[in-house]
């Protein structure tokens, strides 16, 4: 694995390779010294056209926490504004010694397109494309659910049997599309919950089966209930007739939160649109994973640039 581009390019196996070097990677965090020296001498570039706080900074600490040396774009602030083009820009980083370049921006495919390009000899690693993929979220997200759901003894496992239902904006998550594949890949059955105006026109070939209620996809008595983000920068029309409707058939109420079964959790990606989606007192029940996720996230990201590494070597 040169790049990390997609969770489509994941095998099982692989995908179980990865949760184990997780949770490897959070034995690491937990300890007296928190380092490894496997990237000494590299550079990891984190390159950022959208805004972000939880994958940037998550990067940043998890290649600080295997000894590289850590360098930040940000589009605003940057010769980008000024029309830089992104070869160049990238070139740029790499001439400057960047050896992993992480990438977020906000059209679909252009991780993928600088990983074929040529342009760099850099890793890439995909920090979200546009509504594409997000494949590290999905990363930490499956091995939060496989943590919580079967604890430490999980080592070695997939998530076998495990039903998720995903309530919420799918048509503009990359969170969703990248948790699918990965989710499908793991052994999970995937239900999807969302109004039709945001649940894209055919997911037919995706694995998953859809509910038309949050509440059907509820009596189905999920283990993981995973909410996204009402996406407002992406949309371009009313896609829902008022906040207070898409809350009340939709949202993550403290009702709702009543109904799931013993050891079922709700997780969310953040950042939250609190009272929207989730409510506050779900996003902070014992039942929330929400901090649990950037935590993992950490752990994840240091797996994947280990992951990565190892393919150097
Ligand atoms: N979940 C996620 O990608 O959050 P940020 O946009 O803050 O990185």
């Amino acid at each position: 694995m040169k790049h990390f581009i997609s969770t489509r390019d994941l095998s099982r196996e692989e995908s179980i390779a990865l949760l184990d070097t997780t949770a490897d990677m959070l034995d690491v965090r937990g300890r007296d010294v928190k380092k490894l020296p496997t990237l000494r001498g590299k550079t990891v570039a984190n390159v950022f056209f959208e805004d972000s706080t939880r994958t940037r900074l998550s990067f940043e600490a998890a290649a600080l926490a295997l000894s590289a040396d850590v360098s930040t774009l940000m589009s605003q602030g940057s010769s980008v504004s000024k029309g830089e083009s992104l070869k160049d820009t990238l070139q740029t980083l790499e001439a400057m010694g960047a050896d992993y370049i992480v990438l977020r921006h906000a059209h679909s495919g252009v991780a993928a397109t600088v990983a074929a390009s040529g342009w760099i000899d850099a890793h890439v690693i995909n920090a979200g494309d546009g509504t594409h993929e997000h494949p590290t979220q999905a990363l930490l997200d499956a091995f939060t659910v496989r943590l919580r759901l079967a604890g430490v003894a999980s080592r070695g496992a997939g998530l076998d049997g495990a039903k998720v239902v995903i309530v919420g904006d799918i048509a503009h998550s990359r969170v969703a599309r990248s948790n699918i594949l990965l989710l499908n890949t793991l052994g999970a059955s995937v239900t999807l919950a969302a109004p039709k105006t945001l649940l894209p026109t055919d997911v037919s070939g995706w694995g998953v089966s859809t509910s038309l209620t949050l509440d059907d996809a509820l009596d189905a008595e999920p283990d993981v209930v995973m909410t996204l983000r009402i996406q407002k920068e992406r949309m371009s029309s009313g896609h829902f007739p008022s906040e207070s409707e898409y809350s009340r058939f939709w949202g993550m109420t403290r009702e709702r939160l009543t109904r799931l079964k013993d050891g079922a959790i709700v997780m969310h990606p953040g950042p939250m649109n609190r009272g929207l989606e989730i409510a506050g007192e779900v996003a902070d029940s014992p039942r929330s994973t929400v901090t649990e996720q950037v935590r993992n996230g950490v752990a994840a990201r240091m797996a994947v640039l280990y992951t990565l590494t190892g393919a150097e070597s």
